[in-house]
């Protein structure tokens, strides 16, 4: 049986954190952080993600500025309403939700953001910022999800240096910010991916393996090595056969009742990484804050 890391318990504690500090900042400059929080269009999993956000942030002490536009709005208005937030005081941290419609460039609307109102830390120089900074607890923008990951590695109190971390997935968003924050924490780097040969072997020499595929239970339990420390970051909605009923159910990248068997910690889906992306972003915003205060 191995320890179950709950994403509900550490986002809250870091939301507490979070909610304290902005108190004190709003008690010395009398002002509080603002998120722009911008969608486009009505993907369904976006709008969840969006309102999931938005609560979080307002439950903090943060200002939400919202912007929902519809889906037929041009790439040229999306650029103006960027370079409006901008430049407008009172937002400190700016999010587009991905993805956007197909109409649109979405890296031009990324490079767009200042980066110093990044608070997905997905802007070029952002990127840049955390594969140069020599340690992760500099007051740089990080991606959400992959430092929510590193804060729950960080919760089991354990030596990460010279340990094998194997990130399954290579995306901007987790996997290669992910292996960033890793290699800072001295651990022996693989990111493996779609077109990996022996993916099974090089899971099984995984003291850290972080589940970044999006495919539904991809990594079986017995990849998983005794005793290794599994994040599971996807969260993929699938029919199941329960007692002969198809039912709707919300499964990892991991075959998860496998490799709680041989894992010594695993992360769970839901209340794994989901809370924590959240709570790192509410992290992000309050950062882009107090950074404002210094200029
Ligand atoms: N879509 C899926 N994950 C994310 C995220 O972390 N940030 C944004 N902006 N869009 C997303």
């Amino acid at each position: 049986m191995s320890k179950i890391i709950d994403g509900k318990i550490i986002a809250s504690s870091l939301r507490r954190d979070l909610s304290r500090e902005i108190i004190s900042l709003k008690e010395k400059y009398n002002k509080v952080p603002g998120l722009a929080v911008v969608q486009v269009g009505n993907v369904a999993a976006s709008s969840v993600y969006v309102k999931a956000k938005t609560k979080s942030a307002l439950e903090v002490g943060i200002e939400v500025i919202d912007h929902h536009l519809e889906d037929l709005t041009t790439e040229k208005e999306l650029l103006d309403l960027v370079d409006k937030l901008n430049n407008q005081n009172n937002v400190n941290g700016i999010l587009v939700q991905l993805p956007l419609p197909k109409h649109m460039d979405e890296q031009k609307i990324l490079d767009s953001i200042s980066p110093d109102k990044d608070a997905d830390g997905f802007h070029p120089l952002n990127v840049g910022r955390l594969s140069i900074s020599a340690s992760n607890n500099e007051n740089l923008l990080i991606p959400c999800t992959p430092y929510g990951c590193l804060l729950m590695l960080r919760s089991l109190d354990i030596d990460l240096s010279g340990k094998n971390a194997v990130v399954v997935g290579r995306s901007n968003i987790v996997g290669k910010p992910m292996a960033q924050l890793l290699l800072k924490e001295s651990c022996t780097v693989t990111v493996a991916h779609s077109k990996t040969q022996n993916l099974k072997n090089i899971c099984r020499g995984a003291d850290i393996l972080v589940a970044a595929v999006g495919r539904p239970e991809m990594i079986k339990g017995d990849w998983i090595k005794d005793g290794g420390i599994v994040i599971d970051v996807g969260i993929n909605r699938i029919e199941k056969s329960i007692n002969g009923e198809s039912k709707k159910k919300l499964v990892g990248d991991v075959e998860y009742s496998e490799a709680e068997k041989r894992a010594s910690a695993i992360t769970p889906v839901p209340g794994g990484v989901g809370p924590m992306t959240i709570a790192c972003l509410l992290r992000n915003t309050t950062i882009a804050f107090k950074n404002s205060l210094k200029s």
